[in-house]
């Protein structure tokens, strides 16, 4: 199977950034601990200093290592992912922050060969670098790694930077991808998904209602929704023919 087919299943529910109720989020032990209670496994890219796409969802380190304890690192304020090389990054606890275990910084390389050996769906997130060095070369590395990796049937590439979708078809024709947006829908959203040549939009679930929802499926788009942790309006959206929500808690 590959991802388009997933998308055809009815009442997808997506990981958000793994398991990240139960584990470090964007980490290996998210990923292993979402298996078997999710359709699929959203997961936040970036590039490092030295353009290794890296799982984080943060542009800053801060929250999500124990980077502010290093003394080594205290001149690097504010700690951008960006900045970091990846033997820096392996230096550094992903774990501790949130459950006093250690965890290493998750490689996309690594999530992609997990992925294969699990048989996981990875929807692979593409963060906005467009006020970096990395803007002109992150969708070319990451496709790159997908294909290097033979993984392309198993992922769905979205980004909230819109730019970055009309590049990711260009260069791969067979990944599908998804416009995520939040706040208020672009105008003439249909035509607009038409112009990104996106197989999905993601909208926040603030932003969802009942008849954009039926537009956007009459036109063909798949619709994931993000992030709806309460079971009532996850059937609700269900019900309004959503195929998929983005969850931080699996049952
Ligand atoms: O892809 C869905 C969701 O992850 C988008 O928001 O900020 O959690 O990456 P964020
Ligand atoms: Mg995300």
């Amino acid at each position: 199977m590959n991802f388009l087919k997933l998308l055809k299943k009815p009442n997808l529910i997506a990981a958000h950034r793994g398991d990240r109720s139960q584990k470090p989020e964007n980490t290996l032990s998210a990923l292993a601990s979402s298996i078997g209670k999710c359709d699929f496994i959203e997961i936040d890219v970036q590039l490092t200093k030295d353009l290794v796409p890296v799982i984080i969802h943060d542009d800053t380190l801060g929250r999500t290592s124990d980077v502010s304890k290093i003394g080594r690192f205290e001149d690097r304020t504010p700690w951008r992912v960006s900045d970091f090389t990846l033997e820096e990054l392996q230096s550094l606890d992903f774990g501790s922050w949130f459950n006093h275990e250690y965890e290493p910084i998750l490689t996309l390389k690594k999530a992609l060969s997990f992925a294969k050996e699990q048989h996981l769906f990875l929807n692979v997130e593409i963060k906005d670098m467009s006020s970096t060095f990395a803007d002109e070369i992150v969708v070319q590395i990451i496709i790159d790694m997908i294909k290097k990796m033979q993984a392309g049937h198993l992922v769905l590439l979205s980004s909230f930077y819109h730019h970055y979708l009309p590049m990711c078809k260009k260069l791969s024709s067979e990944i599908p991808t998804a416009a995520l947006q939040i706040y208020k829908h672009p105008s003439k959203l249909i035509d607009y998904l038409h112009t990104l040549q996106v197989n999905a939009y993601h909208p926040e679930d603030k932003i969802t209602n009942k008849k954009t929802v039926a537009s956007l499926r009459e036109a063909g788009f798949f619709v994931n929704v993000f992030t709806v942790n309460k079971a009532k309006r996850q059937k609700k959206l269900f019900d309004w023919g959503v195929n998929g929500i983005f969850t931080d808690f699996l049952a």
